[in-house]
């Protein structure tokens, strides 16, 4: 589905993120799996990642975030009315790690639920939220995207292993004055779900064996090298918006290859895009907000910048968004 953002301007007006103090480097992978700092470098971009400790699961990276993005926004928990969690590792099946959060924030009068699309994840909550205040259903929207890969990754599959990172970010969606969202591109290819799956996890098998991240990871990377560029064209033709006018590109961090290509590609100067894949590997969900609090700490998420955000993942599944930044940041 492909839209402008037509109703009441809706924008984000808190940000927060948190990651675990553990850093993973590629040297440290290489005593579990046969792998090098020097191959991982070089395919992917990853110099280190975070992994959360045996004790921390979602909900306690994202308590911080949140707290942030509330407190950004001069809003207490109990003035939320929605919290969308985009994970694909939930404290979890149930209760939902939304509604984990939400008590824990004392948002006490929120609806509260888990949406699962891959690294997409964020962008499609982002959508929801816009959706929620636009029709005027919530006035405040808490947004969270992250996740704790590490948990279902086989320490003995170097061609998953060696990818992924655990973190978290959220994001506070209000009404606004000024322009806000401008439109969204959102897809999903069912089809193509046997490229990146967990088939272990749910009602079809719940399986000790099976309850690793598989990938075949030519076959996603051509997706995602295809899917950035065309979700990203998409939108900017639908909200006739020209790529030179793009002031931060924020692709799903998944690999600097893939980043590289859809860069290329759309013809985005390189210091208007943002990275943290070689801090953070591919932290799924959280890739995104990661990388609006990264942008934000280096000061180029100003006011009146336009931001593009795409995501692609796991389903195969896919959504960008534009929006006209309004909100004063910290640097
Ligand atoms: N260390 C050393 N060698 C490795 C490793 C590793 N960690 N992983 C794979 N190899 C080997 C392979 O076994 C293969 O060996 P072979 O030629 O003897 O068979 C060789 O390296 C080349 O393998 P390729 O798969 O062709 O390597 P490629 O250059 O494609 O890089 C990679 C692999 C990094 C996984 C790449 O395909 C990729 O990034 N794919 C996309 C992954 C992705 O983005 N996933 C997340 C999507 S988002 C989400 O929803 C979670």
């Amino acid at each position: 589905m492909i839209a402008n953002a037509a109703g009441t301007p809706v924008s984000i007006t808190g940000l927060g993120c948190k990651v675990p103090d553990r850093i993973v480097t590629n040297d440290e992978l290489a005593k579990h799996v046969d792998t090098s700092d020097e191959w991982i470098l070089e395919r992917t971009g990853i110099r280190e990642r975070r992994m959360a400790d045996p004790s921390e699961a979602l909900s306690d990276l994202a308590l911080p975030a949140c707290r942030d993005a509330l407190a950004q926004a001069g809003i207490e928990g109990k003035e939320v009315d929605l919290v969308i969690v985009a994970t694909v590792t939930p404290d979890m099946m149930f209760p939902s790690t939304a509604a984990v959060l939400a008590d824990r924030l004392g948002a006490t009068t929120a609806a509260a639920y888990d949406l699962s699309a891959g690294c997409t994840g964020f962008v499609y909550a982002l959508a929801q939220g816009y959706g929620m205040v636009a029709s005027g259903v919530a006035a405040r929207v808490l947004v969270v995207g992250g996740d704790v890969l590490s948990r279902i990754l086989d320490w003995e599959d170097r061609s998953t292993l060696v990818l992924f990172g655990d973190g978290a970010g959220a994001v506070v969606l209000e009404a606004t004055q000024e322009e806000g969202f401008i439109g969204f591109e959102l897809g999903a290819d069912g089809a193509g779900g046997e490229s990146l799956w967990l088939p272990g996890s749910g009602s079809r098998l719940f399986d000790e064996s099976a309850k690793y991240v598989k990938m075949n990871g030519r076959e996603v990377f051509k997706f995602a090298t295809r899917i950035l560029v065309q979700s990203a064209e998409d939108l900017l033709a639908k909200c006739e918006v020209s790529i030179d006018d793009v002031d931060l590109y924020i692709p799903h961090q998944a690999n600097m290859r893939i980043i590289d290509h859809a860069t290329r590609k759309l013809g985005v100067p390189s210091d208007r895009v943002v990275i943290n894949v070689d801090r953070y590997g591919n932290t799924s969900s959280g890739s995104i907000p990661l990388a609006l609090a990264d942008a934000a700490v280096d000061g180029r998420l100003q006011p009146g910048r336009l931001v593009l955000m795409t995501g692609m993942g796991a389903g195969l599944t896919w959504g960008s968004t534009l929006i006209r930044w309004t909100k004063e940041m910290a640097a």
